[in-house]
C-alpha cells in the first residue's frame, strides 16, 4: 500500500510515519509537509535515507502539487495537517481557517477525483466543545466547538461527511483525545511543562488548573488510526480516548516530581479565553468493532516521554531556539534537486 501521510513533519504525523514503516515494511509513503514553525524535519531524522519515505515540502491547500502526488501511485490519504494550538487559533484564526478548512476541501477534490481508495481525516475530540463534571463524548454527541482551533477542525469534519453522503466518498473520521508523546511541539501542555521544569522557568498554569484532559500516548493514537485504516467504516466517525482523565494541575505536579524539581515553579496565570473545561472520550465503538485498545498508561507513558526530552534535550533546545528551522533549509536544499527531479 502507498499512503500520502500530510503533515508528517509534525508530532502526531511523524511518529505515525515511523508507526507504519516498522509494522508494514512493504509500504510506501509520501509525506506532504509544509514546514511550518511545527513541522520538523529533526522529526524524522532517524529515517532519513529510508527509500520507503519520499518527503515532499509543500502545502495541502496547493491544488497543482496535490494532484501531482495523488495521480502517482496513492491508495490511501491520511490528513493530519493542520494548524492546531487552541492558544494561536486565539491571537489569529486566518491560517486555521485556511489549512483547516480549505486545505481539506483541497484534499477532498483531489482525493476523489483520482479515485483514492480509502481518506482518513485526523480530527479531535475538542470538536465536541466542553463537558461537565459528568459524561464523555460518544460519536452521536452533538458538534459544538469553542475555539477557532476547534470550530475549524469541526467544519472540516462536516466538508467530509458532505462529500461521504453526496458522492459516496470513501473516507472515514477519527476524534482523538489529547496525545503526549516524542517529538511534541513545547507550546502544548507536557513538553512545555517539561522543558520549563529542565530549565528551572515557572510552570504556567491557566486559570484555577482544575480544567480535565482525556491523555492518550500517541503510540496509541497510531495505532487506533492503524486500525480505521485497514479496518474502518467507511463514513463512520470513530472516537480514540485513552481513559486516562487528569487536571492539569495533577500533570504539572507529577512532572515536577518525576524531575525532582520544587512545586515552587508552579505558577498560576490568567486563563485561556473560552477554555473548555473538561474533555472525556467514550471510545467503546473503535474497541468493540475494531478491536482497539490504549495499550500505555499514563503513569507509564508520562516518565517515559519525559525520559524521551532528557534523552533529547539537544531535541528541544534546537526547537525552542529555532536552530531546527536552520536543518529544515539544508533539508529542502537537498529536497527541492529530488523534486525537480521527480
Ligand atoms: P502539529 O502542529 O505538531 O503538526 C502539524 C503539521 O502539519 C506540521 O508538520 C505542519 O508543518 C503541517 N502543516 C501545517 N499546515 C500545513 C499545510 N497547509 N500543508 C501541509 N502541511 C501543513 O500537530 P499534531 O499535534 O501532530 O496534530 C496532527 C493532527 O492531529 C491535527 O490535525 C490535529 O488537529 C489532530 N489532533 C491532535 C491532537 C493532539 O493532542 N496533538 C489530538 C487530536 C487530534
Ligand atoms: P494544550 O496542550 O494547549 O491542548 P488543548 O488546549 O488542545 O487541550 O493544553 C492542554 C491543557 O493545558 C488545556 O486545559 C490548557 C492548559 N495549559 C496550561 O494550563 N498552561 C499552558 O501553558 C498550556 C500550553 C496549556
Amino acid at each position: 500500500m502507498r499512503l500520502l501521510i500530510t503533515g508528517g513533519a509534525g508530532f502526531i504525523g511523524s511518529n505515525f510515519v515511523r508507526y507504519i514503516l516498522k509494522k508494514y515494511p512493504g509500504y510506501g509513503i509520501v509525506n506532504l509537509d509544509k514546514l511550518t514553525y511545527a513541522g520538523n524535519l529533526e522529526n524524522l531524522a532517524d529515517i532519513e535515507g529510508d527509500s520507503r519515505h519520499e518527503f515532499v515540502h509543500g502545502d495541502i491547500c496547493d491544488p497543482d502539487c496535490v494532484h501531482k502526488l495523488m495521480s502517482g501511485s496513492v491508495d490511501a490519504v491520511v490528513n493530519f495537517a493542520a494548524e492546531s494550538h487552541v492558544d494561536r487559533s486565539i491571537l489569529d484564526s486566518s491560517e486555521f481557517v485556511r489549512t483547516n478548512i480549505e486545505g481539506t476541501r483541497n484534499l477532498l477534490d483531489i482525493s476523489r477525483r483520482n479515485k483514492i481508495g480509502r481518506y482518513i481525516q485526523i480530527s479531535t475530540d475538542e470538536v465536541y466543545g466542553s463537558l461537565g463534571d459528568s459524561g464523555a463524548f460518544t460519536e452521536e454527541t452533538p458538534i459544538a466547538p469553542n475555539s477557532p482551533y476547534s470550530a475549524s477542525k469541526a467544519a472540516a469534519d462536516l466538508l467530509v461527511r458532505s462529500y461521504c453522503h453526496t458522492h459516496g466518498f470513501p473516507a472515514v473520521i477519527t476524534r482523538c483525545s489529547n496525545n503526549y508523546g516524542p517529538c511534541q511541539f513545547p507550546e502544548k501542555l507536557i513538553p512545555l511543562l517539561v522543558s520549563n521544569a529542565m530549565s528551572d522557568i515557572p510552570l504556567p498554569i491557566y486559570g484555577d488548573g482544575m480544567n480535565v484532559r482525556d491523555w492518550i500516548h500517541v503510540e496509541d493514537h497510531c495505532a487506533a488510526i492503524d486500525a480505521v485504516l485497514h479496518r474502518g467504516e467507511t463514513g463512520e466517525v470513530y472516537n480514540v480516548g485513552g481513559r486516562q482523565e487528569i487536571p492539569n494541575i495533577e500533570v504539572a505536579r507529577r512532572i515536577l516530581a518525576a524531575l525532582g524539581k520544587s512545586e515552587s515553579l508552579l505558577t498560576y496565570v490568567e486563563d485561556r479565553p473560552g477554555h473548555d473545561r473538561r474533555y472525556a472520550i467514550d471510545s467503546t465503538k473503535i474497541e468493540t468493532e475494531l478491536d482497539w485498545k490504549p495499550r500505555i498508561t499514563f503513569a507509564a507513558g508520562l516518565p517515559e516521554t519525559i525520559a524521551w526530552y532528557r534523552r533529547n534535550a539537544s531535541w528541544m533546545e534546537r526547537v525552542r531556539s529555532g536552530a531546527y528551522l536552520k536543518y529544515y533549509d539544508d533539508m529542502y536544499g537537498r529536497r527541492k534537486q529530488t523534486l525537480s527531479a521527480r
